[in-house]
């Protein structure tokens, strides 16, 4: 076998000095433009980390203002500090998404005996109750993407319910959530339990993302591999999107593997701009795994037309294809059916609809008279077969976590 293939794995790169600085997983030691956020968590927190019963807080901000990193650089922080008296856990409900996998999650960080025995939720509930307990400790749980926890106001409820039953100590919630719209699914008393104290993350403007590009562009390229023009066009991309510091970062890595892939050795406005238009599609993909079940089979139906559909070409638009709302309306039906799924009424299905434009992943338009009445027509803003294998990745991967529970 020639060993061509893989002697682009020893090749040293002339752009990277360090790619892991450039990854949206990677958490800077200092985050910019952010201590009054930073200052504000830790203040609400205050009573907790003095082992008083404090405020529950609830952090609000557009996807890449932030918010995670903040947190993960707070808890760090805390947890060096000697005089703490209470404890903290992150805790990702993107992975732990229901009330079941959150306590577990305590069990398993704190009290790990208990973790493997198959306890039911009664159970592992007292064992935290006791622990808190047995010095008057109060435990701060960070709750990130609270928002796809399934059984959000039992889990509330349950955590809440704690405080009534401790004698010492206690518990407090930091819920951290990106969906604005979060609010209005949830029961009045949970509302009112998590939003004690509120934090906004506004988006970053331009200059500001310019700066944190900055920063990482020169831990993470070589020296003099990228210019101050191709940072600023990256930071204006993602401004003009978002705010979003990690599409910035992505348009930024992508752009340095292109000129990697191509031997080039700097970074230019074209590799960013080349770049930007990847890393929006990638985001959309990611976008799409976050999405609630029916939103996301409504996707998969508009995908699996458009990837059949040429009978819905419409002709004055070229190659486009769009698509009948009533059409992907009945696939929908039709999927989630053959999925044991009961499919949402067609008044949900428009409103759905209306959010998955706002989102960005489809276009509609008004048809004129003429075509079949008034109708909507539906177009897919990114390629139909990725959206369709995006989504069977993740339902397959949502069934088998069903059939492991
Ligand atoms: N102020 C900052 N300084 C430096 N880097 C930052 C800053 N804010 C965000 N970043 C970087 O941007 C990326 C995304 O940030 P983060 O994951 O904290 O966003 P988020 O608000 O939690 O987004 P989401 O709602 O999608 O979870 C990370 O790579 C992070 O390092
Ligand atoms: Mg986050």
């Amino acid at each position: 076998m020639s060993t061509e293939p893989f002697s682009s794995l020893f090749k040293e790169s002339k752009i990277f000095q360090n790619r892991e600085v450039l990854s949206p997983h990677f958490v800077p030691a200092s985050l910019l433009f952010r201590d009054k956020q930073i200052d504000d968590i830790v203040k609400s927190l205050n009573p907790s980390l003095r082992g008083e019963r404090g405020r529950n807080l609830f952090v609000y901000g557009k996807t890449g203002t932030g918010k995670t990193s903040c947190m993960k650089y707070i808890i760090d922080k805390i947890r060096t500090l000697p005089v703490v008296k209470a404890k903290i856990i992150y805790i990702n409900c993107r992975i732990h998404n229901s009330r079941y996998r959150v306590l577990h999650k305590i069990i398993s960080d704190y009290l790990p005996l208990y973790a493997k025995k198959g306890y039911g939720i009664v159970d592992i509930y007292e064992k935290v109750i006791n622990w808190i307990e047995e010095d008057g400790k109060v435990l701060v749980v960070v709750l990130d993407e609270i928002d796809v926890v399934k059984d959000l106001d039992d889990l509330v409820y349950t955590l809440t319910r704690a405080n009534t039953d401790i004698k010492s100590g206690g518990i407090t919630i930091v819920g951290i959530s990106n969906k604005i719209s979060f609010k209005d699914a949830l029961d009045p008393r949970s509302l009112s339990t998590l939003y004690e104290n509120e934090l906004v993350f506004p988006p970053y403007n331009s200059n500001e993302l310019s700066a944190i590009l900055k920063d990482r562009a020169e831990k993470g390229f070589k020296k003099g591999v990228i210019d101050q023009s191709a940072i600023n066009l990256a930071a204006a991309i993602a401004a003009k999107d978002s705010g979003d510091a990690r599409l910035a970062l992505k348009i930024l890595s992508k752009a340095g593997e292109i000129s990697d892939e191509h031997s080039l050795d700097a970074v230019t406005t074209k590799e960013v701009s080349d770049a930007s238009k990847y890393a929006e599609e990638e985001i959309a993909y990611e976008l799409v795994n976050t999405l609630p079940e029916h939103q996301k089979l409504i996707i998969y139906a508009i995908s699996m037309l458009s990837i059949q559909g040429s009978r819905y070409k419409r002709l004055s638009e070229g190659t486009d294809t769009y698509l009948f709302s009533g059409d992907v309306y009945n696939k929908y039906s039709q999927i989630s059916e053959s999925l044991q799924k009961e499919p949402k009424s067609s008044r949900w299905y428009r409103k759905y609809i209306t959010d998955l434009e706002m989102q960005g992943l489809i276009n509609t338009y008004e048809s004129g008279k003429g075509i079949r009445g008034h109708t909507k027509l539906i177009k897919l803003a990114y390629s139909p077969e990725k959206m369709k294998d995006t989504i069977e990745k993740t339902l397959l991967r949502e069934s088998e976590a069903e059939v492991g529970k």
